[in-house]
């Protein structure tokens, strides 16, 4: 009899546009400063995508693009996209058809998935559930996210906080005991009037008037929004840790969602890991929603192991949020 199969990640692919924003720059655009936004949020600065007609797909097409050539999978090897994205090019179709379509996965099917900033832990623990029932072989789940397409830049709670980035994740069944071990996530829309896009979608559609009043760009309420982050996010990793009988030296790395550093900073205390294994780059890319968790994945790629303990984490709008438990699958480059 065949072991158990698990999904394990076997390569990561990532994309952050060349555009610097930093905070010296939105100091010139709003009423801020460089000392504000470090202290209060731990972010330095921000990658923007320019130009005309540049949607999220552009982002996920170069991180999808690298993974390929990392992994060496052919793309028509591919059997589902899963494209976690709260800013798709369009409403429809799905930017994961048009990721497929730009990487040839001719025999691939795709979807989006949108959960904010917990969009790529729902779309991980969503495809691995597709390799563990033995249904598919090859996975790409990519997060990704155009922010700047929806933030104002006359609003200094928001601009300061949100940059632009891709990156993505094959996953494939292994019956050694790695990958993703278990994930909690949790959903609760009585959030929603706290973080939110106020129009655009089907109960207010565009109109001269919401155009002029603001109204398509992200709404948020950031003082309750960090007072539920830290309190679930922290909740949800603990007990992950505690169903899956870790302690804190069990576990190798935090792979925290990057919203704020003050939130990852009480979400790893909570956990007892300290600085030097929570995976952190806020700093460089702000906050990029459903591209923070695969993009720390990719910077910090080198330094990981096979068999290291990994608690993925995260909190968003939804509210949305979840813990997931994988062990990785390869020694870094
Ligand atoms: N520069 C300077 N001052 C600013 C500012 C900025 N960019 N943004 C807000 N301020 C001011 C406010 O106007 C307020 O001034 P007041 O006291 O005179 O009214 C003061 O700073 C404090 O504002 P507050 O909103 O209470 O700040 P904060 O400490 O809560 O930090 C956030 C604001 C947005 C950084 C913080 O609330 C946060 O990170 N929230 C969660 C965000 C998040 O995780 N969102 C995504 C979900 S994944």
């Amino acid at each position: 009899m065949s072991n158990k199969l698990r999904a394990v990640i076997t390569g990561v692919g990532g994309y952050v546009p060349d555009y610097v924003l930093t905070n010296k720059e939105l100091e010139t655009i709003v009423d801020t400063n460089d000392e504000w936004i470090t202290s209060r949020t731990g972010i330095k600065e921000r990658r923007i995508l320019k130009g005309k007609d540049q949607g999220t797909s552009v982002l996920a097409n170069h991180a999808v693009d690298q993974l390929l050539e990392k992994t060496g999978v052919n793309p028509e090897e591919i059997d589902l996209i899963i494209c976690a994205t709260t800013t798709p090019d369009m409403i429809f179709p799905a930017t994961a058809n048009l990721v497929g379509e730009h990487i040839g996965a001719k025999n691939a099917f795709g979807y989006d998935l949108q959960a904010a900033c917990s969009g790529f832990l729902y779309a991980l623990t969503t495809a691995s559930q597709f390799i563990c029932s033995g249904t598919y072989k090859k996975v790409i789940v990519v997060g990704a996210d155009k922010m700047s397409s929806i933030i104002d830049y006359q609003d200094r709670t928001t601009c300061i906080i949100f940059g632009d980035g891709a990156a993505a994740v094959m996953l494939e069944p292994t019956e050694e005991p790695l990958g993703l071990v278990d994930s909690i996530l949790r959903s609760d829309g009585s959030g929603a009037p706290f973080l939110h896009l106020k129009a655009g979608g089907s109960r207010r559609p565009a109109t001269i008037e919401s155009v002029t009043a603001r109204e398509h760009f992200v709404y948020q309420e950031g003082a309750t929004v960090f007072k539920y982050a830290v309190k679930h996010m922290s909740d949800v990793a603990a007990q992950i840790m505690q169903r899956n009988d870790l302690t804190a030296n069990d576990i190798q790395w935090l792979v925290p969602h990057q919203a704020n550093k003050r939130i990852i900073d009480a979400t790893a205390s909570r956990m007892g890991i300290g600085e030097d294994r929570t995976m952190f780059n806020i700093h460089r890319y702000g906050n990029t929603t459903s591209a923070t968790i695969p993009l720390c994945l990719w910077d910090y790629e080198s330094q990981l192991k096979k068999g290291d303990n990994l608690i993925l984490a995260a909190f968003g709008g939804g509210f949305t949020w979840g813990a997931s438990y994988l062990k990785w699958g390869y020694d870094g480059q």
